[in-house]
């Protein structure tokens, strides 16, 4: 089913706006493609049910980043396919939460943050699909935290030493439908470090830090990985920022 964009409220307009310049200006025939995860990666993925069927798109073959962005594609008739078959991608499309303008993004709001950097790190190209909220000068003014997946047996001692080294403060991800922490796809649980909004830029010592720190999975913060960010607008515009 395709959704009317009239239907639609306009901040869904405009993710649907972004996900289709993008899909139509990246994926080609025969596209190895990275599927990223969220609202705005499931209007790629009504782009790519229909520009198959018109015929327009042929021979792409899917590698998903969570449970539910697989589920979209097999529904939607596309085929889908994973790293252990397919570990070279061409091109990766993910959404996010926040993208400053040197391309520093913050991910993971759905949980899929590791996943995603896999699939991104096995794409020669990652592009950003996102609705003009997302669009920031300085991460924090609207995203307020960096999700980061940890191995459930670290959990508590990280709950306490993440903000000791970095500052800021840190919650374990509960679940909205159960009564216990959310369970990502890797059978981990999520540690959301909200961090002060002054302070600098300096998420590459942040990442480096973090990655480097027994239990932690991965963090949400996507370093000098992006090759274009498609931004939506109100007005119904689009812009590629490369
Ligand atoms: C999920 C993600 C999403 O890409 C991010 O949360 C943006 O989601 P949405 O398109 O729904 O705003 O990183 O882990």
């Amino acid at each position: 089913m395709v959704s009317t964009t009239n239907e639609l409220s306009p901040i869904d307009q405009a993710k649907k706006k972004a996900a289709f310049a993008c899909g139509k200006k990246y994926v080609e025939n025969g596209c190895r493609l990275g599927v990223g995860s969220g609202s705005t990666v499931k209007f790629l993925v009504e782009y790519l049910k229909h520009a198959v069927k018109d015929g327009s798109l042929k021979d792409v073959v899917c590698v998903p980043t969570s449970y539910l962005t697989r589920r979209w594609l097999l529904d939607a008739g596309l085929t889908v396919t994973d790293l252990d078959v397919t570990p070279e991608l061409d091109v990766c499309i993910d959404g996010a939460d926040e993208v400053d303008p040197s391309f520093t993004c913050i991910k993971g709001g759905g949980g899929c943050l590791a996943r995603e950097k896999i699939v991104q790190n096995a794409a020669k190209k990652f592009h950003v699909i996102a609705d003009h909220s997302k669009e920031v000068k300085k991460l924090g003014e609207n995203f307020k935290f960096v999700p980061i997946e940890v191995l459930p047996f670290a959990a508590q001692a990280l709950l306490k030493t993440i903000p000791q080294s970095e500052g800021g403060s840190a919650e374990l991800r509960m679940s909205k439908q159960v009564c216990g922490p959310a369970i990502t796809d890797n059978n981990n649980f999520i540690i959301d470090w909200t961090f002060d909004k002054n302070r600098h830029g300096d998420w590459k010592e942040v990442q480096q830090r973090l990655a480097n720190t027994p239990g932690i999975v991965e963090t949400g913060l996507f370093i000098d990985v992006v090759e274009s960010v498609f931004f939506a607008y109100d007005d119904g515009s689009v812009k590629e920022i490369l």
